[in-house]
């Protein structure tokens, strides 16, 4: 079942909490609400169930306009963000609920029940009631009641939130097959970056209300079509430097006090004397060992071990900081002088006054 969002506005009193969103899912596809939080994630996703209304705009599902139709009428399943199970029920009796009021007969209900507590790895607490339940155990019983269901369409709102580090790897994995085995249309929403880009088929990236780009995790992460998407998607963040273009021989260069870089291919786009900001992923940056090939130097300020990797912060002078992501054994120590490359090609550029990605030629 396709999903569309026309235009949607939505004000709480004098708060106008989304702003025009139009957004289209795809049928069968698993789609992700990502942005910060009180960006309107949540009330977007209750106006597709259908509690929530919507000022102006339209929703559809399929070609049908369904802004009338009452949730019990869209077939859709839910995991709130706030979720409540019943209390004198066992877990098992909580799973089951939903298809016990729909009449499912009990042996599809034993079967449905014992297959999500599989993936969900909750088969041992079958017979405890929540009030036993810790709070991660909780919540996986609380997505386990929606995922008995059979929908045309599967709501998320957070589900992995209280999970611990391992069980949130473990259930993206899981939820993500279950999706591929289910063939309903996905909207799932998070604040959580890394689960968005694993998880999904589309990323809409929303911040204040609004829609900052639609696309697949890859476009997100490689064309980030603004300041805000280039900061919020990718880990470490990516360096961003305000900075003017200069001219050289013909050719656009970047240029601040710590840095100057080449930007030939973007010969047609920029302008001399444009204010803009260049972005750098610490992954896409080097340590160089000569001078003549580096494009910034400074001094080793910070150098964090994360697992594989070094993550090298650098002082730049001038309250300039940029991080460089190093593999573990490069020998690297605080203080050191060091010297950054900029690979032209791997670099975003962002005019620093509509904040938009200047688009390299097609
Ligand atoms: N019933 C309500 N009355 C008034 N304001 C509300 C109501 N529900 C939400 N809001 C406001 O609307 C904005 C969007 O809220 P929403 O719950 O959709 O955010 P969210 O993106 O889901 O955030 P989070 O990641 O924290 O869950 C927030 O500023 C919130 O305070
Ligand atoms: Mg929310």
């Amino acid at each position: 079942m396709e999903v569309s969002l026309e235009a949607i506005n939505k004000s709480f009193g004098s708060v106008r909490v989304l702003k025009d969103v139009s957004l289209h899912f795809p049928s069968r596809k698993f789609v992700t609400l990502l942005g910060p939080s009180g960006c309107g994630k949540t009330t977007l996703l209750r106006m597709i169930a259908g509690l929530e209304t919507v000022d102006s705009g339209l929703i559809r599902f399929g070609d049908k306009v369904v802004n009338q139709l009452a949730p019990r009428d869209r077939n859709i399943a839910m995991v709130f963000q706030s979720y409540a199970l019943y209390p004198q029920m066992s877990v098992r009796q909580n799973l089951a609920y939903g298809l016990r009021v729909r009449g499912t007969p009990k042996a599809a209900r034993a079967e449905a029940v014992e297959r999500v507590a599989r993936i969900l790895e909750i088969e041992n607490l079958l017979e405890r009631r929540p009030a036993q339940l810790s709070g991660g155990q909780r919540q996986r019983v609380a997505l386990g009641r929606a995922m008995v269901r059979k929908p045309d369409i599967f709501l998320m709102d957070e589900p992995l939130s209280n999970l611990d580090a391992r069980l949130r790897i473990t259930m993206r994995a899981e939820l993500r097959r279950f999706h591929l085995d289910l063939g309903a249309t996905t909207v799932y929403v998070t604040h959580d970056q890394l689960e968005a880009m694993t998880m999904s088929d589309h990323v809409a990236v929303m911040n204040s209300g609004m829609v900052q780009q639609f696309g697949t995790p890859a476009e997100v992460y490689g064309r980030p079509a603004n300041l805000f998407v280039a900061g919020f998607i990718g880990s470490p963040p990516m360096n961003l430097m305000p900075g003017r273009i200069e001219a050289e021989n013909g050719v656009p260069v970047f240029a601040n006090e710590q840095s100057r870089v080449p930007l030939r291919h973007l010969t047609q786009r920029l302008q001399v004397g444009q204010h803009v900001v260049l972005g750098a992923r610490p992954q896409d940056l080097h340590l160089a060992s000569s001078t003549d090939e580096a494009s910034a130097h400074g001094r080793v300020w910070v150098v964090e071990l994360v697992g594989s990797e070094k993550l090298v912060d650098i002082d730049l002078g001038g309250k300039r900081r940029i991080a460089v992501q190093v593999r573990a054994d490069a020998h690297v120590r605080e203080d050191d002088p060091v010297h950054v490359r900029i690979d032209p090609a791997q670099v975003h550029v962002f005019d620093a006054s509509t904040e938009r990605r200047v688009f390299e030629a097609a």
